[in-house]
């Protein structure tokens, strides 16, 4: 992948993505068109796999991640933009490279990215048994978060207004399907594999736990010292400043941080100042029905 065609792309209004399905996801048309590819992707067993719902914490949990692998060396961590470091697999961006070719160029052990939901997968990571994190967020922050994106990355196609996608969300007609699916996907398979399975609101309320919770699963005993270290490191004050971890590094015409930076707001409970009390009511009663069938719960409230 190279970085000086990212930093340097040119998008018309035109040519904003356009979407289609894969076995019933909607995913980003580039995406459909080498699925083959993406779905035969061979991971290696010592990889390891960040995987989780669009917006719902990938960005921190990566430089978290990175900073663990090599024990809380702040220099290591700015080699290169958090996209470079661990690929996203399923990402192609047409006439600039794809996750997949980076993922194929980069040593062992390798640690990549994905947003696909559990069945769309590829199959190699459990079969080889990968360790995989997978984070989730409560759906309303993650909502809002994911329509703001949606504002600013002319990668994803246009949200329309507030109202338009907060039915479309509802519906799971947005870029890697239904939240509810992909949460629930996760979580049902977590203890059949090498699957560590955490929570954006946890990582809020106590960082440090949730960044021993990592190292201790990656298998890094790190000390108190280098655990405060990567606490500071991926705040998100300065995560905000750093430009190998805020998507500064991408063309401006790709993602427009004027319109809503990458690193938005960082907190939880955003999604008081968006829902309306009618959309709110509607939301929790479509929550109640899709996880009636789960264990699985979800902090709104940190
Ligand atoms: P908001 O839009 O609510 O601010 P992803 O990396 O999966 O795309 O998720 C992006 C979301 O995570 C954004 O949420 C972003 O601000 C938030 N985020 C990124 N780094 C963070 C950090 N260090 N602490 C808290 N939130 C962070």
């Amino acid at each position: 992948m190279d970085l000086n065609k990212i930093k340097d792309l040119k998008i018309t209004p035109e040519e904003r993505i356009t979407v289609n399905y894969v076995k019933g996801i909607l995913q980003p048309t580039p995406t459909c068109e080498s699925w083959d590819q993406i779905w035969n992707f061979q991971a290696k067993p010592d990889d390891l796999l960040i995987s989780t719902y669009p917006k719902a914490g990938t960005t921190w949990t990566q430089e978290i991640v990175d900073l663990i692998q090599n024990n809380g060396d702040i220099e290591k961590s700015k080699r290169a933009p958090t996209f470079v470091r661990m690929p996203f697999i399923e990402w192609i961006l047409p006439g600039v490279g794809s996750g997949l070719e980076r993922a194929n160029e980069l040593p062992s052990p390798r640690t990549l990215k994905t947003h696909l939901p559990i069945e769309l997968t590829p199959p190699s990571f459990l079969e080889k048994n990968c360790k995989i994190i997978y984070v989730a967020r409560n759906p309303k922050d993650n909502m809002v978060s994911y329509y703001h994106f949606h504002r600013m990355n002319k990668g994803l196609p246009d949200p329309g207004t507030w109202d338009e996608y907060f039915e479309s969300f509802l519906a799971g007609k947005v870029c890697w399907g239904s939240w509810y699916n992909h949460v629930k996907g996760w979580w049902n398979v977590k203890d059949q594999y090498q699957i560590l399975y955490l929570f954006y609101e946890d990582m809020k309320q106590n960082p440090k736990q949730e960044i021993q919770k990592m190292a201790k699963f990656i298998g890094k005993d790190l000390d108190d010292k280098v655990l405060e270290k990567i606490v500071h490191h991926t705040s998100f004050d300065i995560m905000k400043n750093n430009p190998m971890a805020n998507y500064s590094m991408v063309s401006s015409e790709l993602m427009n941080h004027s319109i809503s930076p990458f690193m938005r707001k960082g907190t939880v409970g955003d999604w008081k100042n968006h829902f309306t009390v009618a959309q709110n009511e509607r939301f929790d009663e479509d929550y109640k029905k899709n996880m009636a069938n789960t264990t699985l719960t979800f902090n709104f409230q940190v």
